[in-house]
């Protein structure tokens, strides 16, 4: 296997961008990302989408965006996974390299949700239609479920779940990137709007169009071009069972904790060397929950770990320093590499004010669903 890393990356501005269209938007990434490697080409290309067929009505997302890019005739394929469409197409872009198929790829992300389209169903077509949709239950409801089972089970509450939501607007209110750039208070959070109880609208992550892209070669590669060498060290992939009540303990995200265990096991690190990591807080639940399954901490721990602050930006590990789904924004199929593009701007040094200091080796973990499929990468800048 070839050693692998990133000299490359672009993202658009995440939030309601209706001046543009789906195939603008990853054009505007990708040309960002090409012009960050200073690449004169490319070799093949992977897209990661959830669903641009609900959303917008255009499928064939590989040649068209290939196409509109002018990179044709290259090889461009569509990745989905649903929200971990984008983490799993960077992972095909690693095996790619790392195989030595190609030397130059590019991993993208996009999705267009606020055209018009029934958000609500398309992104409930990733759970279990016959045994769970058949009832009326959106993912809300279903992470409302495992919340109320955490409360219940390690004595957390909803203020812990709103030190979460802000934190990360705390964070994403210094990215120029993220969809919701203003701080907000825990009373806020308190009294927003419920969705399913005890998720209200500021536990959510929000409805979000954007695309992201970065550009994947060998180090020695890397090397050659003069460019900062962000090494991917570990790469894991996992998958679980797609509705919540087929599993022993709702609590548990298997496909989180495998998916770690399998990118460590290549990095040959354990998760105390990890120094910051962008997790997938679709709701703040999620984020605690992924947190313990990462290793971070003991199960049912996580809660107080953010009542500490030792997530915060200035803490002991940040989580979320982009600001996290829940402020950055979550298009689905380009949030995984949006965390991508995070972590390589913290590797760099290149944050700006949300940089942690001493960033040396940082993790990113994107799911689908309710935990149904989760792909883990870690990085480390030589
Ligand atoms: N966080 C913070 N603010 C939000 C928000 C969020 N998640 N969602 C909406 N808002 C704000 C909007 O900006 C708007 O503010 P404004 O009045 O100042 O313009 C206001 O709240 C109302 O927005 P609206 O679009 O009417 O909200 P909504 O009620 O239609 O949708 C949710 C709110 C939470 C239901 C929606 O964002 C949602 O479904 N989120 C979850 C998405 C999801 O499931 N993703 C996949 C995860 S697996």
């Amino acid at each position: 296997m070839r050693e692998v890393a990133i000299i490359g990356i672009g993202m658009t501005k995440f939030g309601e961008l209706w001046t543009k269209s789906l195939r603008d938007i990853f054009v505007e990434a990708a040309l960002k990302a090409i012009d960050d490697a200073g690449v004169d080409h490319i070799d093949s290309m992977y897209v990661g989408t959830m669903t641009p067929g609900l959303f917008v009505g255009q499928e064939h997302i590989g040649a068209l965006m290939a196409d509109y890019l002018g990179t044709a005739p290259i090889p461009s394929v569509r990745i989905e996974s649903a929200c971990a469409s984008g983490g799993f197409a960077f992972r095909q872009a690693f095996i790619d390299v790392a195989s030595g198929i190609n030397d130059i790829v590019l991993a993208g992300g996009v999705e267009k949700m606020t055209d018009g389209a029934d958000v609500t169903y398309a992104l409930s077509t990733a759970a279990d239609q016959e045994y769970e949709c058949y009832h009326g239950i959106t993912f809300p409801g279903l992470y409302a479920m495992i919340a109320n089972i955490y409360f219940h089970k390690y004595g957390a509450s909803r203020k812990h779940l709103a030190m979460i939501a802000v934190k990360n607007h705390k964070n994403g209110a210094l990215n120029p990137n993220a969809q919701f750039q203003g701080e907000i208070t825990i009373d806020d959070v308190l009294n927003a709007t419920m969705v399913a109880d005890p998720i209200s609208v500021m536990d959510s992550s929000p409805v979000s169009d954007g695309a992201a892209c970065v550009i994947v070669t060998t180090v020695e590669i890397a090397k050659k071009l003069g460019k900062p060498v962000v090494k991917v060290i570990g790469s894991g992939a996992a998958t679980d069972t797609i509705a919540l009540h087929q599993r022993k303990d709702i609590l548990n995200l298997d496909a989180v904790k495998f998916s770690a265990e399998r990118a460590y096991k290549m990095a040959g690190i354990t998760p105390t060397d990890i120094g910051f990591a962008e997790v997938h807080d679709c709701f703040t639940i999620a984020e605690l929950c992924i947190m313990e399954e990462l290793g971070f901490c003991e199960r049912g721990k996580a809660y107080q770990m953010v009542e500490k602050g030792e997530t915060a930006l200035e803490g002991r590990i940040p989580i979320n320093p982009s600001g996290g789904l829940k402020s950055k924004g979550h298009p689905v199929g380009a949030t995984g590499i949006a965390q991508i593009v995070e972590v390589v701007e913290q590797l760099r040094g290149n944050a700006g004010k949300r940089q942690i200091k001493n960033a040396r080796i940082g993790l990113t973990q994107n799911m689908g669903g309710s935990g149904a499929s989760s792909v883990v990468h870690i990085f480390k800048i030589e």
